[in-house]
């Protein structure tokens, strides 16, 4: 702590002004910058319960899942609370049209019935320390973006080399605020997840697209798995002989619910935000990116969408990448609608000239008096090479699948050609078990209606200067898209397995000679290389200077105003974000009430409906108010939203009540606030939430697994509040310890 309190961070943040809700703040400095303003909005914790390295504390409780999603472990048995779409991958891994957990749910009624999946791992983080000054050491003002980052990579491995850890745990040290500080993560990494339950689609994905980034919503957007680990606790890579995971925290849960105005804490792993863009910056996303990416889209979906609708088994094998696919289709609009609402461009050049002219005049700021105007020429610049970026990503890396697999055999000719055989034969056993997973779900007639769309695209919207000659003559020699299409799926041996697997059994001149002569291939090979040699080389020439301009801006932002209050942008570490329950005004006129209940869920109700089809059970339920001790007042609470400041990432990150008990699971935000990974706006942005008591009802109820919730701590904290302290101040014991309702009865 003292090195801390020494250290520039503190200087930083000293000054910083009051009140915020907006931001995603690194726990280790909780008490030195949020502690205060929590508690002034109802916190009853104390930093240290949230952030420890000395006792359990909530942090113990939380896990990177799947390095995409987070997950907190709600029973001393490594029981893991995710989102159902979060462990969406895995469901589907395990269904078949025999069993099809993704459409019927899936629950184990023992351990032994827990369904192992190979690949996926949770991270749990043991301490976080600041590191700027070591990784920062030799660093000079002024010094170019290379020299500068030698030094840095430099110290960077010196650390890696000589820091203390224990040989299960791992380091990562991530840049903070724009590379002008550095933090480090110690890490455990456990490798035995197992599959414990989950909903119905009909319930877990409710919905579904149509609803998807909206409020209000009525999704039981969760699933529930188990970490495994080795007879000392330790990580281990899948056994039957693995133990359950014991914990050194786990989330007691709340069933008191929560109201407006309710303090919630989320505590999970942001991915990515970008606050502190110049306006120019995102003018272009409003203007050119996003719109782009969007148009892709828009086709793909259109060709998937129907072909799942049309066959079962489709179904079920696009599932899970037209979900990733849909979900940022419909989040890019969502942002552009907001970012234009809410005119972020012109508050950003507001606080532009806002910070013009704070560094006017002043001999000390004269070094960035050109920032902001630098930044549009550096802008401007890139804009035509980030366009033709984001097609060419989008249309050969993702959309068309034929195009994103031959670019992978490709590369088996490039490991051949530098490193021979023993190049050939790595990479060949990397790519074999990926094309039987790319396979195994793969469809080449919807392909090859996405390629004839998509290459129609890539002709209308990439400059031609961008595209390759090759691509220009098959265009003219076929005439259409259409019969190009044709001729290349019916040739390609790429579109039938068992042809590639033949063609790539062979010695490794007939693999390269059976590549080399695929059509597919070749066109994939024609797009990289013009994509190199006409696009990306200049992209990342202006993204360079733009990187370092844009670690420049964040220094100036935080010497100019030193007053503000800063919070770093999410990078896919550990970050608490904390709020309150509140409903929101979207529009003149129209209100949004923060919950939803069952009600909500059989007012939409589409019998036999793709997306809002309610199984019968719940149905049943919903007649007879079953609900148990989960519903209050004859109603089933489902979702409910809060100020937290969210990004992808934090799905499946605990909602947690002022007293640290599990109260929502996050999995999503509202359409008018899907802007906030740029512009945070208190008024309208808010992310989406179940309710805990829908996810233990669903367990309970609906699925009869009460097995779980016997390994759960279920807490009241607002009536232990009032039994054990008669004025009324609420004390820490129901805070990490648990109290189950029987015992309260009995006091
Ligand atoms: N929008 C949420 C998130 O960004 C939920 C996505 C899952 N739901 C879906 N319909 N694809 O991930
Ligand atoms: N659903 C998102 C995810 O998968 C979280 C929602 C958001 O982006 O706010 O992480």
């Amino acid at each position: 702590m003292k090195k801390l309190i020494l250290s520039l961070t503190f200087l930083f943040v000293v000054r910083l002004a009051a009140f915020a809700v907006e931001g995603m703040w690194i726990p280790l400095l909780l008490g030195l910058l949020n502690e205060t303003e929590m508690k002034s909005m109802g916190m009853k914790m104390s930093a240290e319960d949230i952030y420890s390295v000395n006792k359990g504390s909530l942090k113990d409780a939380i896990v990177h899942f799947g390095g995409g999603c987070t997950g907190e472990i709600i029973s001393p048995k490594g029981l893991l609370l995710t989102n159902h779409h979060c462990g969406y991958g895995q469901i589907q891994s395990h269904s078949s049209m025999q069993s099809n957990y993704l459409e019927e749910g899936f629950w184990a009624k023992t351990m032994s019935a827990e369904l192992p999946n190979p690949g996926l791992t949770v991270t749990l983080i043991s301490r976080i320390e600041d590191v700027t000054a070591t990784v920062l050491q030799g660093v000079t003002e002024g010094m170019d973006k290379r020299a500068r980052q030698s030094v840095v990579d430099k110290n960077l491995d010196e650390i890696k080399k000589s820091w203390k850890r224990e040989t299960w745990e791992d380091i990562m040290v991530r840049p903070f605020y724009h590379g002008n500080q550095y933090y480090l993560f110690v890490t455990v990494t456990y490798r035995d997840v197992r599959l414990v339950g989950a909903p119905p689609s009909s319930i877990g994905k409710f919905g579904a697209d149509t609803d998807n980034w909206v409020w209000p919503r009525h999704t039981g957007d969760f699933a529930l798995f188990r970490i495994y680990a080795d007879k000392n606790n330790l990580p281990a890579d899948y056994s039957p002989d693995n133990v359950p995971f014991q914990p050194k925290h786990f989330l007691p849960i709340s069933l008191d619910g929560v109201r407006e105005g309710d303090f919630t804490l989320v505590f999970g792993f942001p991915g990515r935000t970008n606050q502190y863009l110049p306006s120019y910056a995102v003018e272009q996303i409003v203007d050119v990116l996003d719109p782009a990416k969007i148009a892709v889209r828009d086709k793909t979906l259109a060709i998937w969408d129907a072909a799942m609708r049309a066959d079962a088994q489709v179904k079920i094998q696009y599932a899970s990448k037209q979900a990733g696919l849909a979900n940022a289709w419909k989040k890019w609009q969502g942002e552009v609608l907001g970012l234009t609402r809410a005119d972020a461009v012109g508050k950003k050049r507001a606080e532009e000239a806002e910070f013009k002219k704070a560094v006017s005049g002043k001999a000390a700021f004269g070094k960035y008096a050109g920032l902001v105007d630098e930044f549009k020429v550096l802008y401007d610049g890139i804009r035509p090479y980030a366009e033709a970026k984001d097609y060419y990503d989008e249309i050969t890396q993702r959309n068309v699948e034929l195009l994103r697999v031959a670019s992978q055999v490709n590369r088996l000719v490039k490991a051949y050609e530098n490193e021979g055989q023993p190049g050939f034969d790595n990479f060949k056993k990397r790519l074999l078990p990926f094309l039987e997973g790319f396979y195994k779900n793969y469809s080449p007639a919807i392909d090859r209606d996405v390629f004839a769309a998509l290459m129609d695209m890539m002709a209308k919207k990439v400059d031609k200067g961008y595209l390759p000659d090759y691509f220009t003559q098959k265009t003219a020699q076929y005439g259409n898209f259409a019969a190009m299409a044709d001729d290349l799926y019916a040739k390609s041996w790429l579109t039938d397995p068992k042809k590639a697997m033949a063609a790539l059994a062979g010695t490794p001149n007939d693999v390269m000679t059976a590549i080399l002569n695929d059509p597919a291939c070749q066109l994939a090979s024609a797009f990289e290389q013009a994509y190199n040699e006409k696009v990306v080389g200049k992209y990342n020439e202006y993204d360079e200077r733009i990187d370092a301009l844009q670690q420049t801006y964040m220094k100036a932002l935080m010497e100019v105003f030193p007053d503000k209050k800063f919070y770093p942008d999410a990078n896919g570490t550990l970050r608490c974000s904390y709020g309150r329950v509140q409903g929101y005004k979207p529009r003149d006129a129209v209100s949004y009430a923060n919950m939803t209940f069952l009600d909500g869920v059989m007012e939409k109700y589409v019998p036999g409906d793709y997306e809002f089809d309610v199984p019968e059970k719940l149905r049943e339920l919903y007649k007879n108010k079953d609900y148990g001790e989960y519903g209050i007042a004859n109603k089933m609470p489902v979702c409910f939203i809060g100020s937290n400041h969210t990004t992808g990432g934090n799905s499946g990150s605990p909602a947690i009540d002022a007293w640290g008990n599990l109260v929502g699971l996050n999995f999503d935000r509202v359409w008018e606030g899907t802007m906030s990974d740029y512009h945070y706006d208190l008024s309208i942005c808010r992310n989406i939430m179940v309710d805990i008591r829908y996810v233990l009802f669903i367990i309970d109820k609906f699925a009869g697994a009460t097995n779980l919730i016997e390994e759960m701590k279920l807490v009241r904290p607002k009536q232990a509040a009032k039994f054990k302290t008669p004025d009324n101040e609420i004390k820490p014991r129901t805070r990490l310890e648990s109290i189950r309702p029987e015992a309260l009865e009995k006091q």
